[in-house]
């Protein structure tokens, strides 16, 4: 598609809360709607028309939207008493959960889509335009539009592939959706069933990218180790398949995937971690629970010592693996003795970076009507002890880097001037001195000091064009 010659530039502002799903469908969000003359505002008073690209996952992500809205609202009314105008559009998980109820509590949204429509938002726009042409003056109501169906082929189809790279790394959506149905979670019920997209599409989207610059690429999915697409020679690859597949796009150093269930962690793939050097020594692999009670009643489909065992395996696959996770504290049910069992989890595995959550009852999720739910001090008094160890794990985890050369990829210009921030094999971001021409490759740094979330080092001059991570030595991850 090519943008009409005669169109009108309009601002378009997204703000994106939640995962790097969110992330990406942003971007993709922002491709379509391109080719009718939108490009990107730095704030939502110089757009036309802002997203709101929403997160249901927990309670407090949710309400943060119609807080949002509301400011949006008065914002709308100033541009609109200035004879301007403001297209409001909810996108995301809230939206697909909630989109009636929003139309209901914020009436100067216009648009509310959810994830799987997002290639028909250029319809919505237009829609939303005609209704606004059509308006009373001096009310206030936006337009109206909702699409929250899950469309019978996938919107990836529809959308156009991504071009823009910035800071040399790339996402690339492989898997949505999600068909666990673990019992405190919304995903399977926002995002709809699991589907994978064909590798051919992946690996397409994935050379687009690095032609376009992206040095690395981040493989995208709720259940992104649970992919299984279909492949060029009519066969059905797993992950690990695809990963070998991408790591011969010439110029790609880098290869992610993002995010892991443990029961789809199968041999093949930690394998991979062994065989393919491109494929990064870091894992994102949730456990939410380290007790067997809970995680049968989270329905996890596995216990405790199913993830000890992945955990042994990977090391054994890939030595300087380094882990993090994502906890739940305070599941209904949840005695002490449980929650002790999580701690010793964390102590036998050692993350080296974790995301800790206080249980959020959501509305529809089975867990939400769950029989003792554990009072508000206890998950509050559980989520600051496990905060204290899992941060005490990541200093020391980081720590160990001190001394050490390791190749980081500068993704972006860092809060003081003349400052890089890129990120470390094991995905710490690392600042360092150095020149903007450096953004976008990879360059050794050597690791003069560790902090509680990152690292700082000094470029090591004349090796600026390494891409080997087997320039770092092995790293001991503290247990
Ligand atoms: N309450 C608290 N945390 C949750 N998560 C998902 N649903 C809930 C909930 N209802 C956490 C899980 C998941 C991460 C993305 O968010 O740990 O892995
Ligand atoms: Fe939610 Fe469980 Fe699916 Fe992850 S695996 S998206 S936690 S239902």
């Amino acid at each position: 598609m090519t943008e009409a010659p005669t169109a009108r530039k309009k601002g378009l502002f997204i703000r994106t809360y939640g995962c790097q799903m969110n992330v990406y469908d942003s971007e993709r969000m922002a491709d379509v709607l391109r080719p009718l003359g939108y490009a990107p505002a730095s704030t939502p008073d110089d757009a036309d028309m802002v997203i709101v690209n929403t997160c249901h996952i927990r309670e407090k992500a949710s309400e943060k939207v119609f807080s949002e809205l509301g400011r949006l609202r008065d914002l709308k009314t100033q541009k609109r008493q200035a004879g301007d105008d403001l297209v409001i559009a909810v996108a995301g998980c809230v939206a697909q959960a909630e989109g009636a109820e929003i139309m209901r509590r914020q009436p100067a949204v216009d648009i509310v889509v959810g994830p799987q429509a997002y290639h028909r938002l250029p319809e919505m726009v237009a829609r939303a335009a005609r209704a606004a042409a059509s308006r009373r003056p001096g009310t206030m109501k936006g337009a109206g539009v909702l699409d929250t169906e899950f469309p019978i082929e996938p919107k990836f189809d529809h959308l156009p592939a991504p071009t823009t790279v910035s800071g040399g790394s790339a996402f690339v959506s492989a898997q949505e959706g999600c068909d666990k149905f673990c019992t405190f979670c919304v995903v399977p019920y926002t995002r709809g069933a699991e589907y994978s997209r064909p590798a051919a599409a992946v690996i397409a989207e994935a050379r687009g990218l690095v032609a376009a610059g992206a040095r690395e690429i981040t493989l995208l999915g709720q259940n992104v180790n649970a992919w299984h697409g279909a492949a060029p020679d009519g066969s059905t690859w797993t992950l690990a398949r695809l990963i070998a597949a991408l790591a011969e796009i010439e110029g790609l150093a880098r290869i992610r995937y993002t995010t892991s269930h443990p029961r789809d962690m199968d041999a093949a793939l930690i394998a991979a971690h062994r065989d393919v050097p491109a494929l990064m020594p870091y894992l994102h692999l949730p456990v939410q629970s380290g007790a067997d009670r809970v995680l049968e009643a989270m329905n996890r489909g596995h216990g405790r010592d199913h993830y000890l065992r992945l955990v042994d395996q990977l090391r054994a696959a890939r030595p300087d693996m380094a882990l993090s996770t994502d906890i739940i504290v305070g599941f209904p049910g949840e005695t002490d003795s449980d929650f002790d069992d999580t701690m010793r989890l964390v102590r036998e595995v050692g993350f080296a970076a974790a995301f800790s959550f206080k249980y959020s009852a959501r509305p529809g999720t089975p867990a939400a009507m769950m029989a003792r739910q554990v009072p508000e001090a206890v998950r509050d008094a559980r989520l600051q002890a496990l905060q204290a160890l899992l941060g005490e794990q990541q200093r020391r985890f980081n720590a160990t880097l001190v001394g050490h050369t390791v190749p980081v990829l500068f993704q972006e210009s860092g809060r003081k001037p003349g400052q890089l921030l890129g990120k470390s094999p094991w995905l710490q971001s690392v600042h360092a001195d150095g020149d903007a021409r450096l953004l976008g490759q990879i360059v050794d740094v050597r690791i003069v000091a560790a902090h509680a979330v990152s690292l700082s080092g000094e470029i090591v001059v004349g090796d600026f064009a390494s891409t080997r991570t087997a320039a770092a030595k092995p790293i001991e991850v503290a247990a």
